[in-house]
């Protein structure tokens, strides 16, 4: 399926989340033009798809022509010029405001005012950050959830500033690639991470409390609620200085002492203990 008003897709930024956006959409048949300051970050962001398309095949949900025709849809380039002729641009470069505020900037001299303008942002507001570009009705929220070709969910966010068009048609376009949207408005957090990052945090409180070991407090809450992965395996695998992030925000948007971060996971982030990208967190990696 092939949403009508989007054919060419532009992604800014090339990580982790810029490059399964950039495949979750060449597999559905849009053209992807992935733009990224780093040459280095384009390359490993090809080796990355490729790599998962090579899973995907193996598991047969994909023939080698699938994948061959997925790769060549995918463009990339340094240039930011390069998103010219774009129907949406979606940024997912690095978790700074700043740094996002001059992207959208300079974007915004270079595609037409017909065109959406999406973030991926985890935690930055969607308002605020629209109220720097000069069309701010064009900007949105499109949250996805890694890995993103294999995550259901996107969080379609709506700023104060964003117009039911604008929403429906990001919300057909998650379904046009096989994602279960769920629309909210902009606040910090959003649904997911104003759920998630608070239970996860507790959780170090409960392992610095000595209660249980992480093991026991993992097994506890997949045993018993049903959860995929426990909680202290899951803030290895996001990253402890980004749940520390999530947690920041969350505690000076609301200024509410529930969502003080966790005295231990501020310490083991200042030790380096950033769990699977850095080898060690709650559990060792090798
Ligand atoms: N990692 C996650 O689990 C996750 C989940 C949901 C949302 N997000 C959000 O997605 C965004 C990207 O996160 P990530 O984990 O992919 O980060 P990342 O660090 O893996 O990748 C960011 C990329 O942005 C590039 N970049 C920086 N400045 C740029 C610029 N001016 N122009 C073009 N490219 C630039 C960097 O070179 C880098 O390749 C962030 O806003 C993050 O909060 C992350």
């Amino acid at each position: 399926m092939n949403s009508d008003r989007f054919k060419t897709i532009g992604v800014i930024g090339a990580g982790t989340m810029g490059s399964g956006i950039a495949q979750a959409f060449a597999c559905c048949g849009y053209a992807v033009r992935l733009q990224d300051l780093s040459a280095a970050a384009l390359d490993r962001a090809i080796q990355t798809i490729t790599g998962s398309l090579d899973r995907l095949l193996k598991k047969g949900s994909l023939t080698e022509t699938d994948k061959q025709a997925a790769l060549t849809r995918i463009q990339t380039a340094t240039a930011v010029e390069s998103l010219q002729g774009c129907d949406l641009v979606i940024e997912a470069a690095t978790e700074n405001e700043s740094i996002k505020v001059k992207i959208l900037q300079g974007l915004e001299a270079i595609v037409g005012p017909e065109v959406l303008i999406a973030t991926n942002t985890s935690s930055l507001s969607v308002t605020r950050l629209a109220a720097q570009l000069q069309h701010p009705g064009r900007f949105i929220g499109m949250h996805f959830f890694n890995p993103v070709p294999m995550m259901p969910l996107v969080e379609v966010i709506r700023g104060l500033q964003t117009p039911e068009s604008a929403v429906q048609a990001i919300v057909e376009l998650a379904q046009a690639i096989g994602k279960s949207p769920i629309v909210v408005k902009n606040s910090a957090g959003f649904v997911v991470n104003r759920l998630l990052c608070p239970m996860i945090n507790e959780a170090v409180f409960v392992y610095a409390e000595g209660l249980a070991t992480a093991e026991e407090i993992d097994n506890g809450m997949k045993l018993g609620c049903n959860h995929p992965i426990g909680p202290l395996a899951l803030a290895d695998l996001i990253g402890l200085d980004v749940l520390l992030a999530v947690m920041n925000v969350l505690s000076e948007h609301f200024e509410d002492p529930k969502y003080r971060p966790a005295p231990l996971l501020k310490e083991m982030v200042d030790a380096g203990l950033l769990g699977r990208k850095s080898g060690q967190g709650f559990y060792h990696y090798h």
